[in-house]
């Protein structure tokens, strides 16, 4: 790959993380992810974000750099947004081969750099308003944006392009490659985006949702004319695009879901198994669209993203030594963590010689602002009466959810 064009003296370079990872360690990226990096040329260089020494993902950079005719020692300052491990890991080693480089960062990146790397020479703080002059009409401006992701990051701004260099906001997984702006992408490759953005928000940026409307609100004043986050595509002919997208995806968590649902669902021997389809035609009977995750066959990433977006949230589970089927209680607890917040729900499911799911439920999930339909739950093998109310539970929670709307 050759570094790409973005406007005079900026450039875009990348690194492909493949599938067969996981992102954090946790979130399967079946179409893998980008590291974005981005170049800007003044009488000064500047290198924005960086990478770790994943996938050759520093190897990557350099290629693309020497295809324009630069390599990593040429940069006057390396502008680091953020401070997680997938923008920084290879800064160790990159101050080697560009010892005179100066850092900048915010006041707790500064912390950062030196908790992960050790580096504390050349490393300086900015604040939001602060500039960098690079010379040439090249002025960079920075801004924070307080936990989108961690509570030091920030986002750059160049004035004379109006590129605003967001790192991990408005960010995607999914690898990039020829195809790097919005305007050249087809339908597909649009939805594609549109389900792999959701995917990593609510992987990755969900529990930090009141940050992001923040952050949304406060770079309104900058005339941006192009978006360029560190994971995902350029947002060039249409950035507000993906600002309106994480501005409705920050307010799932404020209740504004869609007139959808996502039914979750673990079996120990398929006696709750058994009653998953009758809840399923409940909800189709009203015409509202369901998603169905099974865990622990399925990793939660996906059943996360559907629930961060469903107005609804089914459970189907048995119990399990008196208390929720592990598995399930595995995704509560993320459900938990990541804020998703004001639901309504239903949860259904078998036991054997006790109950005790319910009650678990019920305390594990007081937090979260949800309202409950009255549950159903069975001993053994459920009967047609089982089904019956499984049926019209389904519906029922269907119907609240056109309703709400
Ligand atoms: Fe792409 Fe929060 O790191």
């Amino acid at each position: 790959m050759k570094a790409v064009k973005m406007s005079e003296g900026i450039y875009r370079v990348g690194a492909n993380i493949k599938n067969g990872d996981m992102f954090e360690g946790m979130w399967p990226i079946p179409d893998g992810v980008s590291l974005n990096c981005y170049v800007v040329s003044g009488e000064k260089k500047a290198l924005i974000d960086m990478v770790d020494d994943w996938n050759n993902a520093p190897g990557q950079i350099r290629e693309q750099l020497n295809s324009i005719s630069m390599g990593i020692e040429d940069f006057d300052y390396l502008i680091l947004n953020h401070m997680e491990p997938d923008h920084i890991g290879w800064l160790q080693e990159f101050v080697v081969i560009n010892p005179k480089v100066q850092i900048v960062t915010t006041p707790k990146g500064v912390d950062l750099v030196k908790a992960f790397c050790g580096i504390t020479e050349n490393v300086s703080a900015v604040k939001s308003g602060d500039t960098l002059d690079l010379g040439n009409g090249k002025v960079l401006s920075f801004t924070e944006i307080p936990n989108v992701h961690w509570p030091e990051t920030m986002v750059t701004y160049e004035s004379e392009s109006g590129i605003l260099f967001s790192c991990d906001a408005f960010g995607s997984y999914g690898e990039v490659h020829e195809i790097v702006f919005d305007d050249e992408l087809s339908q597909e490759q649009h939805d594609f985006y549109d389900r792999e953005s959701l995917r990593y928000y609510a992987n990755i940026i969900a529990t930090f949702s009141l940050f992001v409307l923040k952050a949304i609100d406060k770079l309104a004043g900058l005339d941006i004319k192009m978006i360029a986050p560190s994971h995902g595509i350029v947002w060039r002919e249409n950035p507000g695009v993906i600002v309106e997208r994480y501005k409705q995806y920050a307010n799932f968590m404020n209740g504004k879901g869609l007139p959808e649902i996502t039914l979750i669902w673990g079996s120990m021997y398929g006696y709750t198994e058994k009653v998953v389809s009758s809840v399923v035609k409940g909800i189709r009977s009203e015409s509202v669209p369901v998603h169905v995750h099974r865990v622990p066959e399925e990793n939660a990433s996906w059943a996360l993203a559907d629930a961060w977006k469903s107005a609804g949230i089914v459970f189907g589970m048995p119990t399990y030594e008196y208390k929720m089927f592990p598995p399930i209680a595995g995704v509560v607890d993320v459900f938990e963590d990541k804020r998703v917040w004001n639901k309504k729900v239903f949860r259904f499911g078998s036991f054997g010689w006790s109950g005790g799911a319910q009650k678990d439920f019920m305390e594990k999930t007081k937090k979260l602002k949800w309202e409950h339909l009255e549950p159903l739950e069975w001993q053994g093998e459920a009967d047609d009466e089982a089904h019956k109310i499984a049926f019209e539970r389904g519906a029922e929670l269907a119907r609240m959810i056109k309703k709400a709307e």
